[in-house]
């Protein structure tokens, strides 16, 4: 039996066509449009695809977009006062810096210095935090991505038994909480598990991000199961694989998302999404 297809592309389109009309419906209350601040540090050319891609996704769904492009030598200092005026600035809801930034600005500081309520990436300890206790707020946009696409399949998740593959900070981890609040039994996997094959086999919902091409081997899914695929790879060839052998276990899958055209769409919605839920939060 052949997998069905999770469409994130068609999700995607749905969800940015939702947001659109939410945003119009506010303009006609006399409501300002949602504002997202997208930061960019340096030149990394896979950060400037993503962010033209968030930059794109903005404009098609009416909201305004503020661009920072800063050079890879801007000061953390800088980095940090420029949050710090976006923070106070009535018209953006949302704050986005592109991650990675460069060797010398400290991560985490920048994370910290984003106020909660404009932290559309949900990276903030206290959105991790808010989530980690079944109280969200903001959402990290990939696993909430995810989650969208699941709610597509019309699949009762509670007592799946759900096995994350990576246990990253913008993926792994908080797909984690979102699967325990939606009541799966997870199991977390990363570089130091033990018999990651054995892990997988017994799965009947599979999540992997780990940025290895088709490292999880088609063989090694349950017949039925739902495969997410958030890996993007770009083989020599110039081919884009995901981190799962895609046709392989599309013949044993239940549900799968295809790489490219899968998750890929769906974070740079979701993030639409919660720019909006932050400006509606801020309204009230
Ligand atoms: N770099 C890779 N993924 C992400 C993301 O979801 N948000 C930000 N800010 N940077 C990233």
């Amino acid at each position: 039996m052949s997998a069905q297809i999770i469409d994130g592309k068609a999700i995607a389109a749905e969800v940015r066509q939702g947001i659109k009309e939410r945003v119009e419906q506010r303009i006609a209350e006399g409501r300002r449009a949602p504002g997202l601040a997208v930061v960019l540090v340096g030149s990394d050319p896979a950060s400037q695809v993503y962010v033209g891609s968030k930059r794109r996704g903005c404009k098609e769904c009416g909201i305004l977009s503020l661009a920072h492009d800063l050079s890879a030598d801007t000061s953390q200092e800088k980095l940090l006062s420029i949050i710090d005026e976006l923070n106070a600035d009535p018209t953006v809801d949302g704050i986005l810096v592109q991650l990675p930034v460069p060797e010398h600005i400290d991560e985490e500081a920048v994370i910290e210095r984003i106020a909660p309520g404009k932290d559309v990436d949900g990276f903030h300890p206290y959105n991790i935090g808010r989530l980690t206790i079944q109280m969200p707020t903001l959402h990290p946009c990939t696993p909430r991505g995810v989650m969208t696409m699941l709610a597509h399949t019309g699949v009762n998740l509670e007592g799946l038994d759900a096995v994350i593959v990576g246990a990253s900070n913008i993926v792994g981890r908080p797909m984690t909480l979102e699967l325990l609040n939606a009541r799966c039994t997870v199991t977390v996997c990363h570089s130091r598990t033990k018999n990651l094959e054995e892990k997988v086999r017994g799965a009947d919902l599979v999540v992997v991000g780990v940025g290895r091409p088709e490292m999880v081997k088609g063989d090694w899914i349950k017949e039925g199961a739902i495969v997410i695929d958030v890996g993007i790879n770009r083989l020599e060839s110039g081919k884009l694989v995901g981190d799962v052998e895609f046709e392989s276990a599309k013949e044993r899958a239940g549900w799968i998302t295809p790489v490219p055209g899968g998750v890929g769409p769906m974070t740079v919605a979701t993030l639409l999404q919660n720019t909006l839920d932050a400006a509606e939060r801020r309204d009230d």
